[in-house]
């Protein structure tokens, strides 16, 4: 509960599973209510009900339409209609844009990623800081990449996309921080996710060799790094990034021959 007596909200994207879900559960372990944004309706509503259920907090599910404008402004105006001023917003949802040779991809495609990951990004925050700003305080929390300093073949869009996220952190940290709102990012490497899980290749191989800890990401890691990003914890942190990669960004190659040497 804040001072004002309003209890505290956050906002995570494509949170019905995985990392996003993840986030939404260590807010509301703190007792946040929390908001459930996804494409798909349904899913975020059902989401928002395991959350309820097992830790008893408000949470409710909204239909993402990204890029469309009037359905960010709609999903505002309901958290407010409601009596919040949303303290916290995890931008997590992300068009992985996988798969984009660049000498072929179709400028279509290419466009996408960056109407999701940067314009419409853009339009959740501005319309979340307009509710920080009345509050006189909130956290903006990008879920960007490490891909955004060292990047992937074959993804221009995403990773090119991921590294302008970086500098939309810095603009909103520098134009909104006289306001009492702060903006950071979480840079995953790896996350253990369901696709990464299920190529024994990544399980035998990668694991030992890709970073100097010889593991990667849990969901909960980037919960725990979005959740002091996010929160009070980091009240003197703007601007900023963590990197949650298991040190890959530390290193200039991955370690190949480890692996080699112990079979
Ligand atoms: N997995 C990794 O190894 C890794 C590494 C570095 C960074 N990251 C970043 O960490 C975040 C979570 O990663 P993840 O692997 O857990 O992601 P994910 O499950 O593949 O995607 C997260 C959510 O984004 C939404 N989404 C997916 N494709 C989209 C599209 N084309 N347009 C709009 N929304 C889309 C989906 O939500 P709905 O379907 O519910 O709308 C999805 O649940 C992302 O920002 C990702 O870029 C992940």
């Amino acid at each position: 509960m804040t001072a004002n007596g309003m209890k505290k909200s956050v906002l995570v994207t494509g949170a019905t599973g995985g990392t996003g879900f993840a986030i939404a559960r260590r807010f509301a372990r703190e007792g946040y209510d929390v908001f459930i944004g996804s494409r798909r309706g349904a899913d975020a509503t059902a989401a928002a009900q395991k959350i309820t259920d097992h830790y008893g907090v408000f949470a409710k599910g909204y239909e993402t339409k990204i890029g469309d404008e009037e359905n960010v402004k709609a999903i505002f105006a309901d958290i407010r209609a409601m009596g919040y001023l949303l303290d916290t917003l995890v931008l997590n949802a992300a068009n992985l844009g996988i798969g984009q040779v660049s000498l072929d991809v179709d400028i279509k495609d290419f466009m996408e990623v960056y109407h999701t990951n940067i314009g419409w990004n853009f339009m959740m925050s501005r319309e979340a800081a307009r509710q920080m700003k009345e509050k006189g305080k909130g956290a903006i929390v990008f879920i960007t990449s490490n891909s955004a300093l060292r990047v992937t073949e074959n993804r221009c869009a995403y990773c090119s996309s991921k590294s302008a996220i970086l500098a939309m952190s810095k603009s909103f940290a520098v134009d909104w921080g006289k306001y009492g709102i702060r903006s950071n990012c979480v840079l995953p490497g790896m996350i253990k996710t369901e696709r990464w899980q299920s190529n024994v290749n990544n399980t035998k191989y990668c694991l030992p060799n890709y970073t100097p800890i010889h593991d990667i990401a849990e969901f909960e890691d980037i919960a725990n790094a979005a959740w002091y990003l996010g929160s009070d914890q980091s009240r003197n942190t703007t601007g900023a990034e963590l990197a949650v990669d298991g040190g890959m960004l530390a290193q200039l190659t991955p370690n190949i021959n480890r692996t080699l040497w112990e079979d």
